[in-house]
């Protein structure tokens, strides 16, 4: 190529980038691996190879012709990634929320929004597997572990957003039935997934309202909308999920009527630590691509790397990684003692580690000049996938309402 150092920064170079670095990772200050059981960086090892392997080759081709890589991700299952904390006895890896963090995290560096829907289903199968009776989590648990079906979280609807507890899609009981009439909006896998975890209204006003209830594909009365066209995350597709007099067996249900709001924040708190972690692999990525570019490319006779304006900013960046990692790797461990900070650590890394890594993603694209901007190079989709973190599973408003709400009130 003509391009000088273009060999170096395009998206197939990544997986060689990510398989050198994961040797490098463990000299240089970037490491994700410092302070882990054995046990630990084994799984996180499996996934940074799988990330190399399996995902890196092919993230640019998901991303620019919306492939849901199904097959790719029932291979991801095989190594325990479609429940990792799900119980094993119903399939699941049984890890904490911590070793989920570091896989998710590890994952994240060869395809974002791969690993992003995969936590969203991980996090539909912990729904299930936490609230559903005995006959539902052995009914559906198996299959989602294994990736045999695939799952999508529904609380989201066109005029209930950030203001979720004012959700509008109705479910009346008819005989052992719940008849449900609304839609949900932003559905992430929404069309292509076979078990729907719909948060929906049978009570009254406000979150005592809310029940949630599992809904599966080919159920009479369910339907989708178009799939959206998005800035990024095209790797899963994004549909409108529609209820028309869709009638659910009551058995369905997760926990009792009027749980469903706070089954469905539950999820959340969880979901949020894995947003967050898909955060610290696209910006661990980042910082390596961005590393690798500066120490090849020329510009007024020299190397960029030995400017110290970049070195600087590469320094700024590897610190902002690794403090959004121990804030990340703090939240999990809190949720994982269900300590009563919990909740709010959970906002405060996601909060913290989306804008943050969005903040070194879009850094990186900068030192690689015009060619950050182009499609060839990798690094301008970690942008794109990264940026909806700071907008989903509650926006970075949200979290410093959570935040500011804990602080205020007296206990
Ligand atoms: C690609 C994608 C995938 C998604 N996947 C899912 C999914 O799988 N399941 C699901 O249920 N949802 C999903 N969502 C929906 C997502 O969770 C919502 O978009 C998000 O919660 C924000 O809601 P909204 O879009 O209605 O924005 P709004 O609530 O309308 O907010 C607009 C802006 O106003 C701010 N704002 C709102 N209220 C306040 C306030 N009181 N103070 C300060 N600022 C405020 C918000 O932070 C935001 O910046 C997805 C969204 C996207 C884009
Ligand atoms: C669902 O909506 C349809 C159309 O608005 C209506 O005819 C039907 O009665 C509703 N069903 C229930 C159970 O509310």
């Amino acid at each position: 190529s003509d391009r000088v150092g273009v060999h170096w920064a395009n998206i197939t170079c990544l997986e060689s980038a990510l398989k050198s670095s994961y040797l490098h990772a463990l000299l240089c200050l970037v490491t994700a691996s410092t302070g882990l059981t054995d046990e630990q960086k084994e799984f996180q090892k499996v996934a940074f190879d799988f990330a190399a392997n399996e995902m890196a080759p092919h993230m640019a081709e998901w991303d620019q012709n919306e492939i849901f890589p199904v097959e790719t991700m029932r291979k991801a299952a095989q190594l325990g990634f479609g429940g990792i904390y799900v119980r094993p006895e119903v399939g699941g890896s049984g890890l904490s929320r911590l070793d989920t963090s570091i896989i998710f995290e590890a994952l994240s560096t060869g395809c974002t929004s791969t690993t992003a829907y995969i936590s969203i289903h991980n996090m539909c199968a912990w729904m299930i597997d936490t609230f559903g009776s005995n006959e539902l989590r052995e009914k559906f648990c198996p299959d989602l572990c294994s990736m045999e079906k695939f799952a999508s979280y529904c609380l989201t609807e066109p005029g209930s957003g950030s203001d979720a507890a004012s959700l509008l899609t109705s479910a009346k009981l008819q005989g052992d039935h719940y008849v449900l009439n609304g839609s949900k909006a932003f559905i992430s896998g929404g069309g292509d997934t076979d078990v729907y975890v719909v948060m929906c209204r049978t009570g009254g006003k406000g979150p005592k309202g809310i029940s949630c209830v599992v809904v599966e594909k080919g159920t009479p009365g369910l339907s989708f909308g178009k799939k959206e066209k998005k800035v990024g995350w095209n790797s899963q597709p994004t549909r409108a999920v529609i209820f028309e007099d869709c009638a659910v067996p009551v058995t369905n249900r997760l926990g009792s009527e009027g749980q469903g709001f706070n089954i469905a924040m539950k999820g959340l708190n969880g979901g949020r630590i894995n947003i967050a972690s898909c955060s610290l692999g696209a910006a661990h990525a980042s910082v390596l691509l961005a590393r690798d570019h500066i120490s090849v490319r020329k510009q007024f006779g020299e190397t960029l790397s030995n400017s110290q304006f970049l070195q600087f900013k590469l320094a700024e960046m590897a610190t902002r990684l690794v403090a959004s990692r121990l804030l990340v790797r703090q939240a999990a461990l809190a949720l994982q003692e269900d300590r009563p900070d919990a909740v709010s650590l959970c906002s405060m890394a996601k909060l913290f580690a989306t804008d943050e890594c969005f903040s070194i993603c879009n850094q990186a694209l900068q030192m690689h000049g015009g060619y950050g901007y182009l499609k060839d190079y990798a690094v301008q989709q970690f942008v794109r996938d990264i940026r909806v973190h700071q907008i989903l599973e509650g926006t970075n408003e949200v979290m410093r309402m959570i935040i500011a709400r804990d602080l205020l009130t007296e206990s």
